[in-house]
């Protein structure tokens, strides 16, 4: 897929075929997210790669609205350091990274709060000092709703002119 239209296009999926993705696109999209630049080239995080199908669904019970991970085929948790002011930043653009790659190769993705952070580090045995940025998760996508349609502030009432 074309880069421009892999921007264009993703939307979140939160329904998922029950349909293995292969070892080498899962590889792909980790490497996506690894390869994404970062503050002084830091490179804050770390991802854990979830597959199990029973922790899919106990690390569901975290986030509020998470329930559809329970069906995807892998999730990958975005671990950060918290000790620079661009480390959220990073975070996001290796994750953004990863969805982006997952769309271009087919597989839908959705980011994921997981809102009791500290219950989810401890099941996940994530350092005390870390923090989970957001967890994302994957599978071929079930259907594509609002195919098209995107629901996003027009350009003319965000972009400002030379000034503010
Ligand atoms: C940081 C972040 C956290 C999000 N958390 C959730 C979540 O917990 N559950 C969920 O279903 N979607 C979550 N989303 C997805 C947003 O709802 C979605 O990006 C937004 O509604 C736009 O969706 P669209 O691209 O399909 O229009 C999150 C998105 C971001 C960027």
């Amino acid at each position: 897929m074309e880069a421009l239209e892999c921007i264009f296009t993703k939307r979140e999926i939160r329904e998922f075929k029950a349909k293995e993705v292969p070892e080498h696109i899962i590889f792909k999209i980790l490497e996506a997210g690894r390869l994404a630049g970062s503050a002084k080239n830091r490179q804050p995080w770390d991802f854990i790669l979830i597959k199990d199908k029973r922790r899919l669904y106990e690390l569901s019970n975290f986030g509020r609205y998470a329930q559809h991970m329970r069906e995807a085929y892998f999730a990958i948790v975005i671990v950060r350091s918290n000790d620079y002011v661009h480390d959220p930043f990073d975070a996001g653009r290796a994750a953004q990274n990863m969805m982006l790659a997952a769309h271009a190769l087919g597989v839908g993705s959705c980011p994921i709060t997981l809102h009791d952070e500290e219950k989810a580090k401890k099941y996940l045995g994530v350092p005390e000092e870390k923090r989970i940025q957001v967890c994302l998760d994957f599978g071929y996508p079930l259907a594509i709703k609002r195919k098209g349609k995107v629901i996003r502030k027009p350009l003319e009432q965000i972009l400002h002119s030379e000034k503010w």
